[in-house]
């Protein structure tokens, strides 16, 4: 049996072992999961804890319908107080797990972003935005109308020397970033907000599960759970799922509720959605291997990347983003990964900078060392194959 290490977020190490892995069946898990039409290697999906087609979350919520039909679909304005007792209870448990007073289910991370701005920033409000945050949380900038003041991406200096000239406003910002996956200095930036008299936003939808003690994101793992203001969480992720959540004081959930348009305007997640919904949080609690195994193969990608020469030096987590340059040199690199049996994602303007196009991986829990060992196998041969003259990523 081959014992495999992973540090786990309180710092001790932790082993999983194939056996305990295959125990799950290799099968079930999505990068295993595919048709004659898929590729064989997965590096896009979001699905990093492989729970997409678990057995255990799809009969909860099989069951779920069976026994409650799809219930009352309509908006959750209408069923805070009475009538929807299993929401309510998924948000007390999620407020629970990840050490706030309060949360509310939204119906995507898009929607707990554009709806938490909207209701909490106004027309004067200058809302301090890292240049790289997800195009939701911009989004929620036009809808409050108000002000966008973007600083650099993880600037601490450039953050502070904005709050010193516009004032007191909303610091927002990813705690993982989905295309770069760096991950923000989340304690120097509290700090400097703090000191400029700011509420503080930060998007957790990457790391919820993936990090922290039972998965429960970066701000609980740094512990400063008491100082950020607010937190969201696309449930399209780890959880594998569709639904978001915000998280915060009391008083402020409160307002969300009643305030936020999308809580008003749409119509609620159902009943046998946050059935699966608490199918994954259990198994979070009882499967940390898992996430355990998807740091694991993220350090030794990221590792045998740097060794063959492509600067990812940028990736903290388990988003690797490999920057080529304009969309003409970025194509040959995908055809370059689909003619070998990977699938990763090409990004391009707007979701990233300008010249700055990419290909994307994602890592998950599926992966063995013979799906890392045939990656860098294609990575290296396409150093030799392709002209990687303007490469961004081989420049230092
Ligand atoms: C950082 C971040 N926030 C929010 C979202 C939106 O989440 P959802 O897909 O649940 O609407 C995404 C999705 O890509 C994201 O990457």
């Amino acid at each position: 049996m081959k014992n495999h290490f992973a540090i786990s977020p309180q710092g001790e190490t932790t082993s999983y072992s194939n056996h305990e892995y295959k125990h799950y069946n290799r099968d079930f898990l999505t990068s295993r999961n595919r048709t004659e039409y898929d590729y064989r290697i997965e590096l896009q999906t979001n699905d990093y804890l492989c729970l997409a087609q678990d057995k255990r979350i799809i009969d909860t919520k099989i069951k779920h319908l069976k026994n409650y039909g799809h219930g009352n679909a309509v908006s959750r304005i209408f069923t805070h107080d009475i009538g929807a007792d299993d929401l309510n209870h998924f948000e007390t448990r999620f407020a629970k797990r990840v050490k706030a007073e309060d949360a509310v289910l939204t119906m995507s991370g898009y929607n707990a972003n554009t709806g938490l701005i909207q209701a909490f920033a106004c027309p004067q409000t200058p809302v301090y935005i890292d240049q790289y945050a997800h195009a939701s949380l911009w989004e929620g900038i036009l809808c409050a109308r108000a002000k966008a003041r973007p600083f650099r991406h993880n600037n601490i200096e450039d953050l502070h020397k904005k709050i010193r000239k516009y004032g007191p406003g909303l610091v927002v910002i990813d705690a993982l970033y989905s295309t770069t996956g760096t991950i923000a200095p989340l304690a120097d930036i509290v700090h400097i907000a703090k000191e400029g008299d700011c509420t503080i936003v930060v998007d957790e939808t990457h790391s919820f599960g993936c990090q922290g003690p039972d998965g429960a994101g970066l701000v609980v793992e740094k512990g400063l759970e008491k100082l950020v203001d607010f937190r969201t969480i696309g449930l399209s992720k780890a959880v594998a799922a569709r639904g978001g959540v915000v998280v915060g004081s009391k008083n402020n959930m409160e307002f969300f509720r009643y305030e936020a348009r999308p809580m008003i305007f749409s119509t609620s997640v159902l009943g046998y959605e946050v059935a699966g919904f608490n199918k994954v949080l259990d198994i979070m609690a009882e499967e940390p291997w898992r996430r355990f195994k998807v740091k694991y193969n993220h350090a030794t990608l990221k590792q045998g990347l740097l060794e063959l020469g492509y600067n990812v030096s940028a990736s903290d987590a388990q988003i690797i983003g490999i920057v080529i340059g304009d969309n003409e040199a970025t194509t040959p690199f995908k055809e370059f990964f689909e003619k070998n049996e990977i699938s990763a994602s090409p990004f391009s303007p707007p979701a990233t900078p300008a010249g700055k196009s990419m290909m994307r991986m994602t890592i998950n829990a599926s992966l063995e060392q013979e799906d890392i060992d045939q990656i860098l196998n294609v990575c290296e041969r396409a150093l030799k194959e392709l002209d990687t003259t303007d490469w961004v990523c081989l420049q230092r």
